[in-house]
């Protein structure tokens, strides 16, 4: 499994394991460490949470596997994020959705974070989504106290613009380790928006979410993502491989280390983007790919 260096202290290996649906795989707790387990057999060793999934449960559950399986946590570097809230039983006061960044709402995210994952130390806390309600000073300041109490290695952001970046980059010492964004051959907006180009010229690696769409390309509704899944899979017959094997390749193609988070909880669906690592698209495969979403040719 190649691996990333995102910090002198800090590496992820290239394909990522995202947990936003654990909950819907219905495995036990055994079944799940098993399951963790296995990733770390193939060399998946990252392994990307949010305190939001599963309605606010789904860290638990990854903690019940650290509960009674703790030496896997060392062998992982746990990526967690903060910030969003909706209304939900966990959180009775929340009436409305939004996103938080003041000081003491990072702090105690991080912290029951920890909690709920049974675990003492965040490798990285990621902002899930930027907020016009940002305060850089109050997030630095968060930062460095989350990090001086040992409690959060580094720290990242997701779904951030290039301004957005910028301004929290400017407000911290240490670098940003990441951008968790959205890529795949039916979401081109950081392709178009000159983010991949920022986070290259920065050289920050990003982890990509939703490297299938979620699963949208499978059962297409749109034309455009009809027109891109039947391109994809002339390619896929051509070289012998099938339609995700391409989707993942594709992202690969694209400078600067992408990350993919696969979200399957299949083994044999996570086998195709590690495998994938060795396919090559050829330059005028993976424009086919690009033009088959845009309806139109390039320029
Ligand atoms: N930062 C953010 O804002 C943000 C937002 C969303 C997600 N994320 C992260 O990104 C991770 C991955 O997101 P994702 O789950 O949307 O990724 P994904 O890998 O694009 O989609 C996974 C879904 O596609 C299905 N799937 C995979 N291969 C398939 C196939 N060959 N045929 C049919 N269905 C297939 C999976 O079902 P099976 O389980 O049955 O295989 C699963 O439901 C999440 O777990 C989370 O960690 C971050």
């Amino acid at each position: 499994m190649q691996r990333i260096q995102l910090a002198n202290d800090l590496s992820f290996s290239r394909v990522i394991h995202g947990e936003m649906r654990s909950l819907e795989w219905g495995m036990s707790v055994d079944d799940y460490q098993g399951f963790i387990e296995q990733l770390l057999a193939r060399g998946i060793t990252t392994i990307d949470h949010a305190d939001i999934y599963g309605g606010f449960e789904g860290e638990a559950f990854l903690g019940k596997v650290f509960a009674q399986a703790p030496s896997l946590r060392d062998q992982l570097e746990i990526v967690t994020k903060c910030g969003i809230q909706y209304p939900n039983p966990q959180y009775p006061t929340t009436y409305t959705t939004h996103y938080n960044y003041e000081y003491e709402y990072i702090i105690q995210q991080a912290e029951r974070s920890l909690t709920t994952l049974q675990i003492e130390t965040l490798d990285v806390l990621l902002l899930h989504r930027p907020s016009p309600l940002m305060d850089a000073q109050a997030i630095a300041k968060a930062f460095v106290d989350l990090k001086a109490a040992g409690k959060v290695r580094h720290f990242g952001v997701s779904n951030f613009y290039q301004d957005h970046f910028n301004l929290i980059q400017a407000a911290i010492d240490q670098p940003l380790v990441t951008n968790q964004i959205e890529v795949s051959a039916v979401c081109h907006e950081h392709i178009d928006n000159g983010n991949l180009d920022f986070l290259q010229c920065k050289q920050v690696a990003p982890m990509i979410w939703s490297p299938l769409a979620g699963g949208r390309i499978f059962q297409p509704q749109s034309a455009a993502d009809i027109r891109t899944k039947q391109a994809i899979e002339e390619i896929a017959t051509d070289l012998g491989v099938s339609v995700d094997a391409v989707l993942y390749a594709w992202l690969y193609k694209m400078p600067n280390n992408l990350m993919p988070i696969v979200g399957s909880g299949k083994l044999e669906r996570i086998d195709v983007a590690i495998d994938a690592l060795e396919l090559t698209l050829t330059v005028q495969q993976w424009f086919t790919i690009l033009q088959a979403q845009m309806g139109h040719s390039i320029k």
